[in-house]
């Protein structure tokens, strides 16, 4: 019965997607297109599904052979027999770049011996840095860059990453991660920019602009790979790739805008969400994935699904009855090609379904043409292999400031109890915990491996904090106890009685590497070992520095409430232990801020941007409670602000406001600030969030400097999605908050009707 009414479903949709087809296709076709299509014309029906189907290199590989190596006679199936597309990833630990000129030359000269000719796309997960090959430039992940406020380092981290990407020979990055950052639970939230929707979208666009460049097609851009769309960040239970609920107007509210950026910032490439929305699996949905993707958002490059995201409609969601259905309903939804990975299944079922009638040819034109036009805009047809003489810098010096510079700007100083940061240099510290000495907590996963287990030995060179803070102060002036693993307490004594020889404590607490479904947990809180280290420690009286090395905020309340300093490291990357040495040490001034809300209490995970019922009431004190909010972060110097002021008292249809505020540094060191612009609506016809922040700059201030910062505001600025699920600017009175200052202001239209009949 099922399979009949899918096959209904099917044919209405053979119907409809030629008309589709052809309203999606760009109005007036360009030279490009022109030529794409004339390949096209050529091709056979296997070509052309061959050109959708991705396989990991996995199953183009030697079996069991390491290190890996291609097996000619698969690579031939691969390319003569199934004529795919793209091949992906890597099989075990990161490659150096030889490996990688060898894999991917063989690779492109198989592909250059099939009847077309036409060139692989190879993709991979460069997303915070160049993963997989050795002696990368690692950067700290996403959740760390948004902790910077700064849009031009990630804009320089995105190019540094194009570039070593491409000098690995690869032109295809899937990333950046664009999903919202909103549960503290997600094991990849740290892969986001965290949980704010302004933040996302504005720092995803940069690193996108950073990825593309101007010319995507030169040797030193890639595709970049927008990910993954859409709501993937929000399961009900926080755990990887389970249900989530979320009504489409919230979808569109919080979810959609950084796609809706990405896809105006040029965006090559899409990959799917794994999960399902209020059941129903987003590779499965015509409407997310079509009708809004292409109809609205006006994208017209690659979706690619995500890893076996197709054979899971049926496996794991149970929406087809067979994996022919599956790849039916998938590709009728809209994917473009599909990451199998792991065999010929997508491909010998899509030739049966499009000889059956069941998938239109107009569908496998439109996929395709998506296809070849990013294989020409990235000059592939023309250079399938990079020289490998045109990347000197590659692993510089150069590229690793920059990496050091965004980990100083991204690591975060929350609590600074009497200054007593920074330490001197001469005095003797005891660093302990398990997030003290190794790279894992630092790089976390995708780093060398999908994992990033292999990272102790595979970051060569690079120092975990304990190393750092050995070269910065002597090892001399250094004990080092761990005290506990990540979940047990280890040689507990001997850090304690460590630590009453020691004039400070540097406690390195948080998570060890994970990825996806191997980090979820089933609580928040830091394992109980981990704080009972720091209450053992802290019955000495010396001074614990807190040290929080983590892909989320696990709640560690109880520990923390005994620290004199406590700063957020997140995975700062591979220059985090230098950079964490050069703040505890005075080297380097502090300047994160949290990119997402720290929570106090494991069933308290209300984002900053929550409803005003969520305050809670006046005598009580279940509201709005975190550790620490959403945009917080302290300086070893001091800022004032003052003189908000906006260009007119009002704001009304088509006009702009300009608001300016003085920024004063009002300390005795030299510091960078972010300065973040939140508005409320006061009044609304769908409740009003508490607050949104809307803007943000940072600023570098000399000791007494002031500076004026700008921000212009429009009406769109201040909009949020209807109940008619229409974006809109409703009059009325909006509160703007800039540091410690707020100014009121009305927001005057005649416009904007809404259901409640406000005007
Ligand atoms: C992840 C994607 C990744 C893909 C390819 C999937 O498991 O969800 O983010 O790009 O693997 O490695």
């Amino acid at each position: 019965m099922k399979r009949i009414s899918i096959l209904i479903i099917s044919l209405l949709f053979f119907a409809v997607s030629g008309v589709m087809a052809q309203s999606h296709k760009p109005a007036q076709a360009s030279e490009l297109d022109k030529k794409v299509d004339a390949l096209i014309a050529k091709m056979t029906l296997e070509e052309k599904v061959g050109q959708m189907t991705e396989v990991t290199l996995d199953v183009v590989t030697k079996t069991n052979a390491s290190p890996h190596q291609l097996d000619a006679d698969k690579l031939k199936d691969a390319i003569m027999k199934y004529h795919v597309g793209s091949i992906l990833n890597v099989s075990g630990p990161a490659y150096d770049r030889n490996h990688w000129h060898d894999v991917i030359s063989s690779i492109q000269q198989a592909a250059s011996e099939d009847r077309l000719k036409i060139p692989v796309i190879y993709g991979i997960d460069a997303i915070h840095g160049v993963t997989y090959t050795l002696g990368s430039t690692l950067f700290p992940q996403e959740i760390a860059m948004a902790a910077t406020f700064n849009t031009d380092i990630v804009h320089q981290a995105g190019e540094i990453t194009a570039y070593e990407t491409r000098a690995s020979y690869i032109p295809w990055n899937y990333s950046p991660v664009l999903d919202l950052g909103k549960s503290p639970l997600w094991p990849r939230i740290y892969e986001t920019f965290g949980e704010d929707p302004y933040l996302v979208k504005t720092m995803g666009a940069s690193i996108i602009k950073g990825y593309q460049g101007n010319d995507v097609g030169d040797k030193y851009h890639v595709a970049a790979c927008m990910k993954h769309y859409l709501g993937y960040s929000y399961p009900l239970s926080g755990k990887d790739r389970t249900p989530a609920w979320i009504p489409d107007r919230y979808m569109r509210e919080y979810f959609l805008p950084s796609f809706a950026e990405a896809v105006k910032a040029g965006a090559k490439t899409i990959m799917i969400n794994s999960g399902e929305i209020n059941g129903v699996p987003i590779h499965a949905s015509k409407y997310m994935l079509t009708d809004v993707l292409r109809g609205e958002l006006h994208f017209d490059g690659i979706a690619v699904s995500d890893w076996r995201d197709i054979e899971y409609l049926h496996d794991r969601h149970h929406i087809a009855a067979t994996q022919k259905d599956a790849v039916m309903i998938a590709v009728n939804a809209g994917v473009d090609m599909s990451m199998v990975p792991l065999d010929y299944s997508f491909y010998t079922y899509l030739i049966e379904l499009v000889n059956e009638g069941k998938v239109p040819m107009s569908r496998i034109n439109e996929a395709v043409h998506r296809i070849l036009k990013v294989k020409y805009e990235l000059g592939l047809f023309e250079r399938p292999v990079g020289n490998p003489d045109d990347y000197p810098k590659f692993g510089s010096e150069e590229f690793r400031k920059v990496s050091l510079q965004a980990a100083t700007e991204a690591i975060t100083l929350l609590k600074n109890n009497n200054n007593v940061l920074p330490l001197k240099k001469n005095i003797k510290v005891l660093v302990t915990g398990p997030t003290a000495n190794t790279m894992r907590s630092l790089d976390g996963g995708w780093s060398y491996t999908w994992q990033g287990d292999l990272s102790d030995k595979l970051a060569t060179g690079k120092n975990t904090i304990l190393k750092a803070i050995q070269q910065k102060i002597g090892n001399d002036n250094v004990i080092y106890q761990p005290g506990a693993s990540f979940d047990k307490l280890q040689n507990l004594d001997d850090a304690v009685a460590a630590a009453k020889n020691a004039d400070a404590i540097v406690l390195c607490l948080g998570e060890l590497s994970y990825t996806e479904n191997v980090g979820n947990i089933d609580d928040l809180s830091l394992p109980a070992a981990q704080t009972q280290l720091a209450l053992e420690l802290a019955k000495t009286g010396k001074p614990i520095i807190l040290v929080l090395a983590e892909g989320r905020p696990r709640v560690v309340t109880e520990a923390e409430s005994h620290s004199a300093a406590t700063l957020m490291t997140y995975l700062s990357g591979n220059e985090g232990g230098d950079a964490l040495a050069n703040i505890l040490f005075g080297d380097a001034n502090p300047s994160g801020r949290l990119s997402v809300t720290y929570p106090k209490y494991p069933n308290s995970l209300n984002n900053y941007y929550r409803k005003n019922l969520e305050n809670g009431n006046p005598d009580d004190s279940h509201g709005y409670n975190p550790l620490y909010e959403f945009g917080f972060g302290l300086s070893y110097t001091t800022f004032s602000y003052s003189n908000l002021q906006l260009s007119k008292p009002d704001l009304k249809d088509g006009e702009t406001l300009t608001v300016s505020v003085d920024v004063k540094n009002t300390g005795q060191l030299e510091g960078k600030e972010s300065v973040l612009l939140y508005t409320s609506q006061l009044y609304a016809s769908i409740s009003p969030d508490f607050k949104r922040l809307r803007a943000y700059d940072k600023i570098d201030l000399k000791p007494g400097e002031t500076k004026t910062v700008t921000f212009k505001l429009t009406p769109k600025d201040l909009a949020f999605v209807n109940d008619l699920n229409k974006t809109v600017t409703e009059a009325g009175d909006f509160k703007l908050m800039i540091g410690d200052e707020t100014v009121g202001f009305k927001y005057i239209s005649n416009t904007v009707p809404s259901r409640t009949g406000k005007l």
